[in-house]
């Protein structure tokens, strides 16, 4: 049995690799499963695969050029003001390298660029295509700054005549990943996640601060908004854009964090703490640049800022909601420590994961502790890492998948 995509609106992109003759494969499986496919092709997908095919399963007319005189032009707006999703499969490295630098040159890049929901893309290429910096460049873009999900290429034989990573993604991955981002099973949920690190002031030009980039916490409220909650993220300084669909509430110190976090609890189902909050500031920040003194030394008094997750856990006490979540960055013994801070922090969740991992890495390992168990997620991307946690918050607010 396939996924329920009853009324479900997808755009379907295929440009032109040898892939796309799976794309007919793939047109067939969302038609059977109740979707309204809408298929747009490239001029060189139209040379590996015919238009004919592809209007033939999915019982729509295929558009290929922006300005076709032989039947009425489906303009590039039109298109996907309609669509749920777009979906691209294949996704060719110089269609991906298009839509990095917001081209807009032909159909459906024009389409992608206008189109404001949820992207996937199945990129399929030659290794060395799909090893090339400036690809890979291209998918960090089109991953980080545009909001697309990608669904890897598989290794194997590759059409080519070599063997290697480049092969279209299965069509049962690829459909998984459609469904996984179609779910809306946080609708209604009001989620509260902070990420970053905060920044403690010396002087106007100098702070202290952790190292943190803030993605994870970005992924979690990214998917959060995605899977139909209403979000808002609190962000120390980071170079993130907000995720779409989500209110971002931008702070720079603990104490700032605190007053945006703690003024807004009450109304939350559910607050994810991901921020590397400092645990000391300065004890003062002076008003102007502080001067090079004579001493070799300088000592900066510090004083401890406020712990906020202990504040939630306090807050909630015995209660249910919200659904309170922190993280423990680890170096060792993930269950053990993570258990520990569970009831330090009277938390219902503790995420803990490896320093190592979750300060430089796009993957990281985790284990989620709560009251009913631990689930240790293997090395995961953070955006999977978000979806689990997601789960585990959903399933205490009675939601399911
Ligand atoms: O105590 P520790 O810093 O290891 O705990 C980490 C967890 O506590 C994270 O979820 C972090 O966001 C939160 N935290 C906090 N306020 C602090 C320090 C950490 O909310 N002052």
């Amino acid at each position: 049995m396939g996924p329920d995509l009853k009324n479900v609106k997808i755009l379907l992109g295929v440009t032109g690799g040898i892939a796309a003759y799976k794309s007919a494969e793939l047109c067939r499986h969302l038609v059977k499963s109740g979707a309204r496919v809408q298929v747009i092709m490239s001029d060189a997908a139209c040379r590996f695969i015919t238009p004919l095919t592809m209007e033939t399963l999915s019982g729509q007319p295929v558009h290929v050029q922006m300005f076709d005189p032989a039947r009425r032009p489906l303009t590039h707006i039109e298109a996907p003001a309609e669509a749920d999703i777009l979906l691209v499969a294949p996704a060719t490295a110089d269609y991906l390298a298009r839509c990095a630098t917001g081209r807009a040159s032909d159909l459906i890049s024009a389409v992608t660029l206008a189109f404001a929901g949820p992207v996937l893309a199945a990129p399929a290429m030659n290794t060395n295509m799909w090893r090339n910096p400036a690809t890979v460049r291209n998918l960090h873009t089109l991953r980080d700054e545009h909001g697309w999900h990608i669904v890897a290429p598989g290794s194997g034989e590759l059409a080519c005549g070599t063997v290697g990573e480049g092969r279209l993604a299965d069509t049962d991955d690829i459909l998984r990943a459609l469904t996984g981002l179609l779910r809306k099973d946080l609708n209604g949920l009001r989620i509260l996640v902070t990420a970053g690190p905060t920044v403690e002031d010396l002087d106007p030009v100098r702070f202290i601060s952790n190292r943190s980039s803030g993605r994870t916490g970005y992924a979690i409220a990214a998917m959060a908004a995605r899977r139909g909650a209403d979000v808002t993220l609190v962000s120390g300084p980071v170079s993130l854009p907000a995720p779409p669909r989500v209110t971002r509430v931008p702070v720079r110190s603990a104490l700032e964090m605190e007053q945006a976090v703690l003024g807004r609890a009450a109304d939350m189902d559910v607050i994810v703490m991901a921020a590397a909050v400092a645990d000391y500031r300065p004890e003062t920040s002076a008003p102007q640049k502080i001067k090079k003194g004579t001493d070799d030394t300088m000592t900066v008094k510090l004083v401890k800022n406020p712990d906020i997750l202990l504040a939630l856990g306090r807050l909630r006490g015995t209660s249910d909601r919200p659904v309170v979540a922190g993280f423990a960055l680890e170096t060792e013994h993930l269950v053990e420590n993570a258990q520990k801070k569970r009831a330090q922090k009277n938390a219902h969740i503790i995420v803990a994961n490896l320093a190592q991992d979750a300060l430089d890495g796009d993957t990281t390992r985790a284990v989620i502790v709560d009251d009913t168990g631990e689930t240790d997620t293997g090395g995961v991307s953070k955006e999977a890492l978000a979806d689990r946690l997601l789960d585990i918050c959903a399933a205490r607010c009675g939601r399911s998948r």
